[in-house]
C-alpha cells in the first residue's frame, strides 16, 4: 500500500472554499488507468502488477460528510505525515491534486465532492494500447483539434438512435450516459435530447478539457465522472439528486468499444441501464473519398499513408499491450459482429452498417505484426441492416484535415516516427496534389449497435 486520502478532508477543504452544497458534480476516485502508470483499488492494497492491463477496478463510494472538524483536521495531519514519510507519495497523489484542481477550475454547477473514500494506489507497469496511450498525456489543445478532426455524427444518426429509444422499452429521456466521452463532443450533442447528460471517461486530461470546449449554454446540464468504462457499475455513477437514481435511460459508446474489455464494460452498462433503457454503440472508420477526378486512388493513398503511419508504432505482438491491440483490431476488422449482446440480457438488437463495403478499420493489415481474425458473435433473432450511402455523414476534406484525421487518430506517433514522418509528409504533399490543393466530398463506413435492456 502506498497511500490513503480520507475524502471527507477534501469535503471540508470544499466546504472553507464556499462551493455551495447543492452545487454537484461526482467525482469518482476510478482506477487510474496503466496508461498513467496509476492503479487504484477499492478493496484495500494491490501489492504487485496488475494481471489484467485493462483492469482498472473503481474506488469511490458517496458518504457521510457529519464528522467534526478535529477528525478532519486529525486526517489532514496524518495525510501530511504519510506524504513527508513516503518519498514518492506525492507523485502517486498527483491525480488527486489534479482533479482538485480540475474541479476548482470548473464551473459552479459542476462542482462539488461528496466522497468518503479509502484509496490504495500503487505502480503498475505502463502498458501500450490503441489510441488510449498516445491520447491520456494530451492537454485541451489536443482535444480541440482532436474535434474539429474527427467526422461529425450527422443530426439524421442521432435521429435513428432516438427513433429506436422511443419504440422500444421505456422511451423516457431524463438522463443520458456518455462512456468514453473523451472531450465531450458526443455527450453535447446528446444533450439535445435528454435532460441530463453524464459523460464518463478515464482520461481526466479529455474530462477537463471538456467543460472548455462543450457550449456554454448546455454544459450546466453535462455531469463529468472520471471512471474507466468496467468499473461503472461497482462506482455508483449517477446521484439521485440528479434523478434516475443510478440509472441511465440512454447509454452511448462512440468510437471506444474496442478500447474497452467489451464483456466486462457491458455488465456494467446492463447494470447502469434502467430495464428497457436502450445501448447505442457506434464506430466509425477511415474517410471514403467519393469525389475528385480519382477517389479509388485517394483511397488508396489513405490506406498506404495510414497502414505505415500504424507500422511506426510497432511491435504489438510480445509486448503488454498485445492482447488488447489484438482483441481491438478484431473488433474494427469484425465490424462490431464480435461484440455479443446476448439475448438473455438484451432484447431488439439491430446492427446497423453504413458503408459496409469499406473496412472500420483505419489501416491494412500491413500495419499490424499479427493476423487480422474475423469474429462473429452475433446471435439468431438479431437484425443487421446494411445501406450503402455515399452521402451518410458526408463532409469536405483536403489535405491538411487528412492529416489532422491521422494525426488524432494515432496519437503520438510522430515521435514514434523519427526520421520516418517525412515519409508522411511526402504522402500528405501527394494527396494535396491528387486534389489539386482543393478539396473532396468523404463519407464513412459507420456501424452503430442498438439494444434494449431486458
Ligand atoms: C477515440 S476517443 C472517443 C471520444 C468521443 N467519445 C468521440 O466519439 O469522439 C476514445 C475515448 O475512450 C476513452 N477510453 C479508452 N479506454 C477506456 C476505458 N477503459 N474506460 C473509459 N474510457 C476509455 C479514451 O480515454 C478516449 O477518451
Amino acid at each position: 500500500m502506498v497511500g490513503f486520502c480520507d475524502s471527507n478532508v477534501l469535503k471540508w477543504a470544499y466546504d472553507r472554499l464556499c462551493i455551495p452544497a447543492e452545487c454537484y458534480l461526482r467525482v469518482l476516485w476510478c482506477a487510474a488507468h496503466p496508461d498513467a502508470g496509476l492503479l487504484a483499488t477499492g478493496s484495500g492494497m494491490n501489492t504487485g502488477p496488475d494481471p489484467d492491463p485493462v483492469d482498472p477496478i473503481p474506488y469511490c463510494v458517496a458518504g457521510k460528510t457529519t464528522r467534526r472538524h478535529y477528525v478532519y483536521l486529525k486526517c489532514l495531519v496524518l495525510v501530511s505525515l504519510f506524504v513527508l514519510l513516503q518519498p514518492l507519495a506525492a507523485f502517486r497523489l498527483r491525480p488527486i491534486a489534479v482533479e482538485f484542481a480540475r474541479v476548482r477550475r470548473l464551473p459552479l454547477s459542476h462542482r462539488c465532492l461528496n466522497m468518503s473514500t479509502t484509496t490504495t494506489i500503487t505502480a503498475a507497469p505502463k502498458v501500450e494500447t490503441p489510441f488510449t496511450t498516445g491520447a491520456i498525456q494530451q492537454d485541451a489543445n489536443f482535444w480541440r483539434e482532436y474535434i474539429a478532426s474527427r467526422p461529425s455524427p450527422s443530426e439524421d444518426f442521432f435521429r435513428v438512435i432516438q427513433d429506436y429509444h422511443t419504440s422500444h422499452g421505456d422511451p423516457s429521456t431524463a438522463i443520458a450516459h456518455d462512456v468514453g466521452t473523451g472531450p465531450g463532443n458526443i455527450a453535447e450533442r446528446l444533450l439535445r435530447y435528454y435532460d441530463r447528460v453524464v459523460g464518463s471517461d478515464l482520461n481526466q486530461n479529455a474530462l477537463a478539457a471538456a467543460p472548455h470546449l462543450v457550449a456554454p449554454d448546455l454544459v450546466s446540464r453535462l455531469t463529468l465522472v472520471h471512471s474507466a468504462a468496467e468499473g461503472l457499475a461497482d462506482a455508483g455513477v449517477v446521484e439521485d439528486n440528479i434523478g434516475g437514481g443510478g440509472k441511465t435511460n440512454l447509454l452511448t459508446v462512440s468510437e471506444c468499444i474496442p478500447l474497452l474489455d467489451a464483456p466486462r464494460a457491458l455488465g456494467a452498462f446492463r447494470s447502469l441501464l434502467r430495464p428497457g433503457g436502450t445501448l447505442a454503440i457506434y464506430f466509425y472508420g477511415r474517410p471514403i473519398f467519393t469525389g475528385g477526378a480519382d477517389p479509388a486512388r485517394l483511397d488508396a493513398l489513405y490506406d498506404r499513408i495510414a497502414t505505415r503511419i500504424c507500422s511506426f508504432l510497432l511491435p504489438f505482438k510480445g509486448t503488454p499491450g498485445f492482447p488488447i491491440h489484438q482483441r481491438a483490431a478484431e473488433a474494427l476488422f469484425s465490424q462490431l459482429d464480435s461484440i455479443a449482446l446476448p439475448s438473455e440480457e438484451w432484447a431488439d438488437v439491430v446492427r446497423y452498417k453504413w458503408n459496409p463495403d469499406f473496412p472500420l478499420l483505419f489501416n491494412s493489415q500491413g500495419g499490424y505484426d499479427f493476423d487480422l481474425v474475423y469474429v462473429d458473435r452475433r446471435e439468431a433473432g438479431e437484425t443487421t441492416k446494411e445501406i450503402h450511402d455515399r452521402t451518410w455523414w458526408q463532409d469536405e476534406w483536403d489535405a491538411d484535415r487528412i492529416k489532422a484525421y491521422l494525426d488524432s487518430v494515432y496519437p503520438g506517433y510522430i515521435a514514434k516516427a523519427g526520421d520516418r514522418y517525412a515519409e508522411v509528409e511526402e504522402g500528405i504533399e501527394e494527396f494535396r496534389e491528387a486534389l489539386g490543393g482543393g478539396a473532396v466530398p468523404v463519407t464513412f463506413p459507420v456501424v452503430l449497435l442498438l439494444a434494449t435492456r431486458k
